[in-house]
């Protein structure tokens, strides 16, 4: 059904010519096709029209020909939708003017109607599948409930999310009862994603890196879990944790189709901690596509020789920088393309 299938494939962890290959991040940011929309129309416009959410997505498709699309859009959408205010300010970020503190906060959280709040993404999904049409497999996404937390609780980015931790570490029933609602509206929600035609997900979890192994396992996988549980015979699954590799070895043993791991881990040793028994993604330092295109076309050939053409699928360890030159993004991902053993 879809032309270039090597995603999917490589998912399922089938034998392939060449790994797919697609950017985290790689819709908006470095692009001036984007540049130009994001001009005229603010972050949420442009995510709540599908016309330019579906453009946005397939600007990069059209310019560098990656093997997947990921719809454009936002892992915040999903607090807005809870009840909870969040606001995009130009050249700071996320901002949420009432961060939730107390289990009062939190009772005031709702699960929502999926479709009356978010229905604005489905029509996106479905806008975008018509632009693509089947050539290559759009992917939808969410954060990870922890990630999610963090925004909601520390209100804007943060280098150590220290008022997060310190809601969960001090307020532990509350903290609990607002990542199990997290986690209700993300299953509900990629579920409805899948049937308005996204073919995988994948769960970003930015900031599980910030916790310890030990904390990682209650506050962040755990919910992981819940939604690949809950969404393993609806797509394909794929798990990203930002600096999350002490947690391969669990990671590996879930219903997730693929794991995405950063550049602090090498290809040998995440193998090695996953048992060579699923398809992992990454790990490019994403300031390397800052070094000379020759160079970044042999470190990416190094790399799919390290992590093995097959279960593999080539991507930076975290979302593209905006001030990427697009030659330098062009040279990584026909790096993998003029890719042969
Ligand atoms: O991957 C894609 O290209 C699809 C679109 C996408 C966006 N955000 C668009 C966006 C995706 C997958 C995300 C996920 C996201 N959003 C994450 C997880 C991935 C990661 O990078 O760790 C996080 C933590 C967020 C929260 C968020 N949204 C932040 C911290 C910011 C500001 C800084 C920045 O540019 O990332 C945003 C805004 C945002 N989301 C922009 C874009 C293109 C830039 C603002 C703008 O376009 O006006």
């Amino acid at each position: 059904m879809i032309k270039n299938d090597l995603f999917l494939r490589a998912l399922k962890g089938e034998t392939v010519e060449r790994p797919p290959v697609w950017m985290m991040r790689q819709a908006g940011r470095y692009l001036p096709e984007f540049i130009a929309i994001r001009e005229k129309y603010d972050f949420f416009t442009r995510c709540r029209t599908p016309e330019l959410a579906s453009e946005i997505t397939v600007q990069p498709i059209r310019r560098y020909g990656m093997d997947a699309a990921i719809l454009f859009s936002d892992i915040l959408v999903i607090p807005q939708a809870m009840n909870i205010e969040v606001e995009m300010k130009p050249n700071v970020g996320p901002w949420l003017p009432n961060p939730i503190r107390s289990q009062k906060d939190v009772d005031n959280v709702i699960v929502p109607d999926i479709d009356e709040t978010l229905g604005y993404v489905m029509e996106a999904i479905k806008a975008t599948k018509e632009l693509l049409n089947d050539e290559i497999p759009l992917i939808g996404f969410a954060g990870s409930p922890w990630t999610i937390l963090c925004y909601c609780v520390q209100g804007q980015g943060s280098k150590n999310f220290d008022k997060a931790k310190e809601f969960c570490f001090t307020q532990p029933v509350a903290a609990h009862t607002l990542l199990q609602k997290i986690t209700d509206t993300t299953i509900a929600y990629l579920k409805e994603k899948v049937k308005a035609g996204v073919n995988a997900v994948q769960i970003f979890d930015s900031w599980g890196g910030m916790l310890s192994p030990v904390d990682y396992q209650e506050f962040s996988w755990k919910y992981i879990n819940q939604i690949i549980e809950a969404l393993k015979d609806d797509a394909p699954v794929i798990a990203f944790g930002k600096g999350c590799w002490f947690a391969l070895e669990d990671m590996a043993n879930s219903n997730a189709s693929a794991l995405g791991v950063d550049w602090t881990v090498s290809p040998k040793v995440a193998r090695k901690l996953t048992g060579n028994k699923i398809t992992l993604q990454g790990n490019f330092d994403p300031v390397r596509l800052l070094s000379p295109p020759k160079v970044i076309k042999t470190m990416v050939k190094e790399m799919i020789d390290e992590f093995g053409k097959d279960k593999y699928i080539v991507n930076l360890g975290h979302g593209i920088l905006p001030h990427i030159p697009l030659d330098n993004a062009k040279a990584f991902i026909d790096a993998v393309k003029e890719y042969n053993n």
